[in-house]
């Protein structure tokens, strides 16, 4: 099978096409660095021929909102458009657990444009929600803070190994649960702030964490658990206790 990855050089998409290849499937990656821009859709003429699943894992690193919504919905519309006219099967895409209750946040308001314009379109899409992975309570905090002191958001959080959403997003792209929104998590609930001393700690970094209250609706959901995995999610993988055995790896 040919998969496009759009967003195949990041965190999740790099693993998805190392997967992808080590089981004989060819791997298309679409991101700037490979010479396509999905916002303004250069450099896609002709790479989505012969395609059957295109994968949506792409990100932005801005937390401002209409940077965040702008960039979301344009690589959607884009990655909708594109696949439509090149006679693909499938769109899979990756989401978060909770946006809907904490539209507030930057990240987040562009993931609910992403699905908006990633449903209004003509292929069929699954979408996938992951809670946050094992690595984000920390890489999160690493953007927050001066020196050694840390800022940790206080709210719970169920984080799930990146290996487990990328062995649910390969089974997604295979054609199972089409056209469905499927949610995924860890098996363990924490405090966020815990989750970042123990990753700090297990990583030899010596850091003060110190929790962060987010104000507002979306902070108040957050800290209420709008984050955490629902009734309904698939808890899967390894458990946070397991990663930080491991040595917390990135
Ligand atoms: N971190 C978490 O805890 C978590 C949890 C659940 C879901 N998610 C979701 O998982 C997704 C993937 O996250 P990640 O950590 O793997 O992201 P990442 O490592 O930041 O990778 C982002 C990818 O997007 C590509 N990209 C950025 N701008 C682009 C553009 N204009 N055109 C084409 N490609 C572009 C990048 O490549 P270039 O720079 O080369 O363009 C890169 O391959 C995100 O949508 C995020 O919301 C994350």
């Amino acid at each position: 099978m040919r998969v496009a990855v759009a967003g195949g050089t990041g965190q999740v998409g790099s693993r998805v096409v190392s997967r992808l290849q080590a089981r004989g499937d060819e791997a298309v990656v679409l991101s700037r660095s490979s010479g396509v821009d999905l916002v303004t859709g250069e450099g896609l003429v002709g790479v989505l021929d012969g395609v059957q699943a295109v994968l949506d894992c792409t990100s932005t690193t801005s937390q401002v909102r209409r940077v965040c919504v702008e960039f979301f919905a344009a690589v959607a519309r884009t990655l909708q458009l594109a696949a439509a006219e090149a006679g693909v099967h499938r769109l899979v895409t990756l989401s978060i657990v909770g946006i809907d209750a904490m539209p507030g946040v930057g990240h987040y308001a562009g993931k609910l444009a992403q699905k908006r314009e990633t449903r209004a379109g003509a292929v069929p899409a699954t979408i996938l929600r992951a809670t946050q992975f094992h690595t984000f309570p920390a890489q999160l905090a690493g953007t927050l803070g001066l020196g050694p002191v840390r800022l940790c958001l206080r709210q719970p959080v169920q984080p799930v190994d990146v290996e487990t959403v990328v062995e649910h997003l390969l089974r997604l792209i295979d054609g199972q649960d089409e056209g469905r929104t499927v949610d995924l998590g860890g098996p363990q609930r924490l405090a966020m702030t815990t989750a970042c001393r123990r990753t700090f700690r297990a990583r030899g970094a010596h850091r003060l964490v110190l929790p962060l209250v987010l104000p507002g609706r979306s902070g108040r959901a957050a800290r209420r658990g709008a984050a955490l995995a629902g009734p309904d999610a698939i808890l899967a993988g390894r458990s946070f206790e397991e990663w930080i055995e491991a040595g917390a790896p990135a």
